[in-house]
């Protein structure tokens, strides 16, 4: 049994058979719609969702599975029931389990008492279905991994940028990471890094919120007068394709301008979170 909590334990092998089997789903959907039949996904969230959300519930669906949504924001979880005990009973219940928790060590204990895989559906540390969806992206628009210039920019110490710093050079994609020094990478990895906005280039300019969910509003004000220089706009992207997980928080990280322009690939990449999604069910179920 394996969990997908980070891409950091996961080989270039297998990273590509994810996006392999993705394109086959994508595809002919159809091929795919008894291979989960009876099989339940647990999802925990708790903090908001969209993308993730809705993905995994219709990925289940159409795989013929079922999958029941639990909401956490309230929940007492870790205080009046130990993430043990909630996950030896839960784990007992379904197939598998996807959450979204604020803190990655709550994810890890999850997954040491789980009985089933345990997919991360996003925390402070890491966001390994988004990453794994982003290169199904790529591979469409460029034809390939390998040798593609992937340049993130802004808040670099945050999931996405963890996510890509295990993955991106694994299947051959050269990092750039551009960041104010107050806010770099807290992981070593294989990526140049510069903190001048002036040196991005690239195939394609990446960006996040300066406002990750788990920051705290008081941090707002702070992060906009650190992050402005680091905006994706029309002059900064240049001929490159324009990457964002989403949310985006429109004319902050990123203009307008760019978000509706040809080159930003943002819906793509939302939308090829529901074929990724498929394939990670599907591979760890196997
Ligand atoms: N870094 C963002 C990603 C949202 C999908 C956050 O954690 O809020």
């Amino acid at each position: 049994m394996k969990h997908l909590l980070t891409l950091k334990n996961y080989s270039e092998e297998e990273i590509l058979d994810f996006i392999k089997l993705a394109e086959k789903i994508k595809k002919r959907p159809k091929r795919f719609s008894k291979k989960l039949s009876r099989k339940t996904l647990l999802m925990l969230f708790a903090k908001p969702s969209l993308r993730t959300h809705l993905s995994f519930d219709i990925a289940m669906y159409q795989l013929g599975g079922h999958a029941i949504f639990y909401d956490l924001s309230h929940s007492v979880l870790g205080e009046k029931e130990s993430i043990k005990d909630f996950s030896k009973v839960t784990s007992r219940y379904v197939n598998i389990i996807m959450a979204r928790l604020y803190e990655h060590e709550q994810l890890e204990e999850l997954s040491r008492y789980s009985s089933v895989p345990i997919i991360n559906g996003l925390t402070n540390f890491s966001h390994p279905c988004q990453i794994l969806g982003d290169l199904l992206t790529i591979k469409e628009k460029f034809g390939k991994l390998n040798g593609i210039k992937l340049t993130f920019i802004g808040d670099a110490d945050n999931n996405i940028t963890t996510s890509l710093i295990y993955a991106c050079p694994k299947v051959g994609i050269k990092l750039k990471i551009i960041c104010p020094k107050q806010l770099k990478p807290k992981i070593q990895g294989k990526y140049s890094l510069s903190y001048n906005p002036a040196d991005a280039k690239g195939d394609i300019i990446y960006t996040d919120t300066w406002y990750s969910y788990h920051v705290e509003k008081s941090q707002y004000a702070k992060r906009k007068k650190l992050l402005r220089k680091f905006q994706v706009n029309k002059k900064l992207l240049g001929n490159a394709k324009f990457m964002h997980c989403l949310p985006a928080s429109r004319n902050e990280e990123v203009t307008d301008e760019v978000m509706d322009s040809r080159q930003s690939l943002v819906y793509d990449q939302a939308e090829n979170r529901l074929h990724i999604e498929k394939s990670i069910l599907l591979r760890l179920l196997k």
